[in-house]
């Protein structure tokens, strides 16, 4: 099935959306390419207001309901928003702020907000141990430590209704600035990267088998809520993308027609030193990347920026073929000087000598963990997830080194909460290849058949998650409990 052909749209939510007519057949059969018009101006998402007076402290509500979208035209679709949009209002934070945000969740099933990627206490990071109920609303409260800036998110993570609820569109970015970001003199932009996948109703297509086996794929991938969106900008300008894949499943290998990509800064903020003539970056399910890309100087251009196809076949139930994501146009106005980047952007240690090993395995089997349809299951050292059971065991502080084997057919995107780690090194049948940088991560991509080894700390007690981002693996067992004890 062709991927192209699925539906394309404008932009999702109650601000409104750009259609053309409809029309399909059957339900589960996506739409004929071209149903929605694509090229829209690219929407810069809202950004959620502080309701806070007091000096260094950021307050708000975020309300998850469900709401009707206008994504075909003369139909409606239903989709889960907060505070009315989808994607959701993208929240502005500084380092050393302390955050007080509500969730008041009138959904018709408990949900939770997961500060992916962020330090936050246990308590407070929305895990599925911790649900809130249908009709009622919690605090979540933080403060964002000296060094945590960065690009990040907010998503759902209720026990085994994740996938459900972020492909109904609970998703949003979330920015932690620094005081002395050494990039702050550049244009800044987000780009907020989902799947849409409707059926012939128009209505949000659920995962069927295939999707609960290798993850949600066959849709149109949208940023900012448009589908092939326009952004245009003066010629030469150089700009700072911060770009998050919150896709069900997808890998993406970024590339950008006529130039080449300059990495500043990943998962959790910020490289040493900026990464130039990059021809592509590899992006998997929940991982961000900062880029400088500087503006090619012909005036009137146009470029597109490309997902291209990361894997031609999962277990040979899926493929990805290479997609578009976003017009980069330049405007007819004078070409301007590009912008140097400091040689150095931050300081940023290697966490040091571990004292301590793990080991994770990921496993492919059938017949276990089969509820949501699939046939296959992926596990965790063996087990399926249990949110009673403890499954590794360290101490608030220890630096140690954990070993990621993929014993399956397929790419997985480990991720582990509460903490950043840094990539050691990747192992393909037996030939070690070193880390080619330092970098702060919560997400790393384990291709099929290979281990990577990062290096990780936990610095507060409590038990964390750490389990594969592709949100169907997460909802099907995939999933498993870190419990940090006080040193
Ligand atoms: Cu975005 Cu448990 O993760
Ligand atoms: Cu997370
Ligand atoms: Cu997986």
């Amino acid at each position: 099935m062709k991927r192209r052909q699925f539906l394309s749209t404008a932009l999702l939510g109650a601000s409104g959306l750009l259609s053309s007519c409809g029309g399909g057949d059957d339900t589960g059969t996506p739409l004929p390419d071209g149903t929605l018009p694509e090229g829209a101006p690219l929407r810069a998402l809202d950004v959620l207001p502080n309701e806070s007076a007091v000096a260094g402290e950021f307050r708000a509500t975020l309300t998850a309901a469900p709401g009707p979208a206008s994504v075909v035209s003369g139909r409606t679709t239903d989709l889960f928003l907060y505070n009315g949009m989808s994607p959701g209002p993208q929240i502005d934070l500084r380092e050393g702020q302390h955050v007080r945000i509500r969730l008041d969740n009138q959904l018709s099933d408990d949900t939770t907000i997961h500060w992916h990627g962020l330090p936050v206490p246990p308590d407070q990071d929305g895990n599925p141990m911790d649900p809130v109920a249908a009709g009622t609303s919690r605090l979540y409260e933080y403060e964002l430590p000296t060094g945590s800036a960065g690009t990040y998110w907010y998503h759902p993570h209720p026990h085994d209704k994740t996938a459900t609820q972020v492909i109904r569109g609970l998703a949003a970015p979330l920015i932690v600035r620094a005081n002395d970001d050494p990039l702050a003199h550049l244009p800044e932009v987000t780009l907020f990267i989902t799947g849409l996948r409707l059926d012939s109703a128009s209505a949000i297509s659920p995962d069927d088998a295939v999707d609960w086996n290798v993850g949600r794929q066959r849709e149109v991938l949208m940023v900012n809520g448009g589908r092939m969106p326009v952004h245009t900008v003066t010629p030469g300008t150089s700009q700072r993308w911060r770009i998050v894949n919150a896709t069900a499943a997808r890998h993406f290998r970024l590339a950008l027609d006529g130039h080449t990509l300059t990495l500043v800064g990943t998962d959790g903020g910020l490289l040493e030193a900026p990464i130039a003539n990059l021809p592509e970056i590899l992006v998997g399910p929940a991982q961000r990347v900062e880029v400088v890309v500087n503006v090619n100087s012909t005036p009137g251009a146009s470029f597109v920026l490309r997902a291209l196809k990361f894997e031609a076949d999962f277990l040979g139930q899926g493929s990805y073929a290479d997609e578009s994501l976003l017009t980069l146009a330049t405007s007819t106005a004078p070409a301007v000087a590009p912008s140097p980047l400091p040689a150095t952007l931050r300081a940023l240690p290697d966490l040091g000598d571990p004292s301590a090993q793990q080991r994770v395995v990921l496993s492919a089997v059938q017949g276990m963990c089969t509820r949501n349809g699939s046939t296959i299951a992926f596990l965790i050292n063996g087990e399926i997830f249990d949110p009673a059971r403890v499954d590794l065991v360290t101490t608030v502080g220890r630096v140690e080194l954990w070993e990621i084997v993929n014993n399956t057919g397929m790419a997985h995107p480990f991720h582990i909460h509460g903490t950043q780690f840094q990539l050691v090194s990747r192992k393909i049948s037996n030939v070690v290849t070193p880390a080619p940088y330092l970098a702060w991560i919560d997400t790393v991509v384990v291709p099929s058949h290979q281990t990577a080894t990062i290096k990780v700390q936990q610095l507060q007690p409590g038990k964390r998650m750490f389990h594969c981002h592709i949100l169907e693996h997460e909802d099907a067992c995939m999933m498993a409990i870190l419990e940090v004890r006080p040193a």
